[in-house]
């Protein structure tokens, strides 16, 4: 009997090593990434500039502690806010941390700037900011809150691209903070409708509410964009990050405007790992090659290659969603089972919500391997109809 808690339901599967968007069992078998560790190895397995600057960070040294200037983290956080809007960030180790720390920030403005009276945090149903229970209690799931509830009293859920719900739930002028992804990821990869996202983003402007946008799926070029909210013409006032922003190494942050991220005084908030050297050397590493001339560009290419193979060869029933290669697939079949199906063909994706899959293979990966992608799903996706 293992020793380990039963609290996921893995495939049957375990990898030996990978490189580039195929990983390898222990026999050898390949396995197609269509999910790179759900949008976490975004440059592919063994990327060699990422494995390079951690193996040299780790002859150096890996771990020093936020009680010392880490000349890493601001050199990270330098490049991040530029390629942003220019805020100021605090450094975690997961999503759930970075939503946690994103609530914090919003609740000291409420207090602070608004002397308490507002605290309420609005977010939306079927949305999945993580499991700590700040982040459960904004995840309007009842999946992931079952058995826990209680939530805390401050939250208020709302469905998703609905503006008469969102102008209803401000109008009692409690709200300090609207958090939403702009594609709902675990949700099925729905996106935001522009004009819901545009009346928030006014709302939030004329009542100093603040925008959280939780950029922990979309950010780091998956749309083929740095972040997700470059799509559509907006700046949130804070903004969390994990997944991909080291490769793999784990890592968190927020980036907050400035009249926020300034509440943040010694001793508010910290995180012993966060922001570590090895994990710093990495993220530099990935930020670096993601920034480099023509990468978001060759998203962009790759994700109308594969969205345009899907659509001309997939059967009726089928709905295609997302942006770059952010992909979701509606499919008339239980997730999982598409899933398991596909694996038994040796390619790797994520189940979602919606009747959905996601197929997230690495953003660098090269058009044979994404069309070799694409049919194993579409032949899957063919034969479960039969
Ligand atoms: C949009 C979003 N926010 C937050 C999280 C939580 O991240 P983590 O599992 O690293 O805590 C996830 C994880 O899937 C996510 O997709």
């Amino acid at each position: 009997m293992s020793s380990l808690m039963s609290n996921y339901g893995r495939f049957p599967v375990s990898f030996a090593y990978g490189l580039g968007a195929y990983l390898y069992d222990e026999k050898g078998t390949s396995y197609l990434d269509f999910a790179s560790g759900i949008s976490v190895t975004n440059l592919g397995h063994n990327f060699e500039p990422v494995t390079k600057a951690i193996k040299e960070q780790a002859e150096k040294v890996i771990h020093t502690s936020n009680l010392y200037e880490i000349e890493l983290q601001s050199r990270l956080a330098d490049k991040i806010s530029k390629a942003s809007f220019g805020g100021k960030l605090f450094f975690c180790n997961s999503g759930a941390e970075a939503n946690e720390a994103a609530i914090k920030l919003a609740r000291l403005y409420g207090n602070t700037i608004h002397y308490g009276k507002r605290y309420k945090i609005i977010s939306m149903y079927n949305s999945f900011h993580g499991r700590t229970y700040a982040t459960m209690g904004v995840t309007a799931q009842e999946k992931i809150q079952q058995g826990f509830t209680p939530m805390p009293a401050y939250n208020q859920y709302i469905p998703f691209n609905d503006i008469e719900a969102l102008k209803a739930a401000v109008s009692l002028n409690d709200t300090c903070a609207i958090i939403l992804e702009l594609f709902q990821g675990e949700g099925g990869v729905m996106p935001v409708d522009t004009e819901f996202l545009k009346e928030i983003r006014r709302i939030c402007d004329e009542q100093d509410i603040l925008m959280i946008l939780d950029e922990v799926q979309t950010g780091y070029g998956r749309t083929g964009h740095m972040f997700a909210y470059q799509l559509f013409g907006i700046e949130p006032d804070i903004m969390s990050l994990s997944k991909s922003i080291a490769n793999g190494v784990p890592m968190g942050a927020v980036v907050a405007k400035d009249k926020v991220a300034s509440l943040f005084t010694a001793g508010t908030h910290g995180s012993t790992f966060g922001g570590n050297p090895l994990a710093c050397a990495a993220g530099i590493a990935v930020i670096d090659e993601m920034l480099r001339d023509k990468f978001l560009d060759n998203v962009k290419s790759k994700g109308n290659k594969l969205k345009e193979y899907l659509n001309n060869n997939l059967p009726n029933g089928c709905t295609v969603k997302g942006e770059g290669l952010l992909i979701g697939v509606k499919t008339p079949y239980t997730p999982k089972d598409v899933a398991e199906k596909c694996l038994s063909k040796n390619l790797l994706i994520v189940p979602a919500g919606n009747n959905s899959v996601r197929l997230y293979p690495p953003l660098n990966i090269n058009d044979d391997d994404l069309i070799k992608g694409a049919e194993i799903f579409v032949s899957v996706i063919k034969e479960m109809g039969k």
